[in-house]
């Protein structure tokens, strides 16, 4: 087959992603945004994000395929993103996929979220040089994977086992006054701030931890060492510097998350690194992570930042590697699973 179409459909969250892809070439990529809606309760409602899916849906399809100037007959295959996320939201995006498969005749593949964030680089970087290690860091997963087959075969090496990255990022903005979703508000502020002003700690990198979490990921411990060193400032009448804090936590952040996936690339002998997930959007990591990379020989591979928070682009992109693949298609009555383990990359 030639470059195949595909269209890739994201409502996991609070973002309707709709996007066309041609092999590696990103035709249109249209995304409407709940978090408005999300704002003053301090995260995602699920009802609210469902019903917003419901509205924005059809419109986003539309836009994306006036965009892509292409005709319905054109598409080769629907991608569409069977989980994790929540359950109401996933339902609309898989109906509506479902329904595209059926009427338009295509295949329909159900995509693995976490594996979309991975994914999403070939659409910058083009093909990935394979065995690859992947830094996966969104709202809900910070994880160090080993990609042999991006289509295939994704195996977790390290996780989280408790507060992922994006979690801390939010916790972390709510308990500084600051909105919701922290992690672009903590990165702005922390561009103001001294990352040296406040020493937090970097959860699991003592000896007794590495034995046995060497590439798990906890940011619990920071979060709440945050909480501490604020409500003691706040008891003792003195300000906040809000913007060392938050240069300072990133900076914990960006350390651990840099240090270990570095020495997990070290340890399996693999030179590529792929980073994914809405925390590759934050600045420092980018920034920490290309120059630790550089040091040891590691090439990093870094998707755009507007490519990194959740988009249908993503979704579309691993529908191509699949269709390449020669992976078989979803079945039509597949479930949504809020709780699709990382390493099944379609059902
Ligand atoms: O991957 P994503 O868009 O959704 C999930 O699949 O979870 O990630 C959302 C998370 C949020 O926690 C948000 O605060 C964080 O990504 N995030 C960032 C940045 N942009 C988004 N964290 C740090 N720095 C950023 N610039
Ligand atoms: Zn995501």
């Amino acid at each position: 087959m030639s470059e195949p179409v595909v269209l890739g459909i994201e409502t996991s969250c609070d973002e309707t992603g709709v996007a066309l892809v041609r092999g590696h070439r990103l035709l249109a990529n249209e995304v409407a945004s709940s978090v408005a809606e999300h704002v003053r309760f301090g995260g995602v409602v699920p009802e609210v994000a469902s019903r917003a899916h419901l509205q924005a849906l059809a419109p986003t399809l539309a836009r994306a395929i006036e965009k892509a100037e292409l005709d319905w007959s054109e598409i080769d295959a629907i991608a569409v993103t069977a989980g994790p996320g929540l359950m109401g939201a996933l339902v609309v995006g898989l109906s509506a996929a479902k329904t595209l498969a059926l009427t338009l005749h295509k295949p329909l593949y159900g995509v693995n979220h976490l594996i979309g964030h991975v994914g999403v680089d070939l659409l910058d970087h083009g093909p990935l040089p394979q065995p690859a290690l992947a830094l996966l860091v969104s709202g809900g997963h910070s994880s160090i994977l080993r990609v042999d087959d991006l289509a295939r075969s994704v195996r977790q090496i390290g996780g989280t086992i408790d507060d992922a990255a994006g979690e801390a990022y939010d916790k972390v903005a709510r308990l500084l006054g600051l909105p919701y979703p922290g992690g672009p508000v903590i990165d702005a502020r922390a561009q103001l701030g001294d990352p040296t002003a406040i020493r937090f700690p970097r959860g699991l990198t003592a000896r007794h931890d590495l034995e046995r979490h060497r590439f798990d990921f906890s940011f619990s411990g920071l979060k709440t060492a945050v909480a501490r060193w604020v409500e003691l400032r706040r008891r003792d009448g003195l300000a906040v510097p809000l913007d060392d804090v938050a240069a300072s936590f990133q900076e914990a952040v960006a350390d651990v998350l840099s240090t270990k996936a570095i020495d997990a690339c070290q340890t399996f002998g693999l030179t590529e690194l792929l980073l994914g997930g809405g925390v590759a959007a934050n600045s420092r990591l980018r920034q920490l992570l290309a120059s630790r990379c550089q040091e040891v020989g590691v090439n990093l591979r870094r998707p755009r930042p507007d490519l990194c928070t959740d988009n249908g682009a993503m979704i579309a992109a691993v529908g191509v590697e699949l269709v390449r693949a020669g992976v078989a298609p979803s079945a039509l009555d597949i479930s949504a699973d809020p709780g699709l383990p990382v390493e099944v990359v379609s059902l």
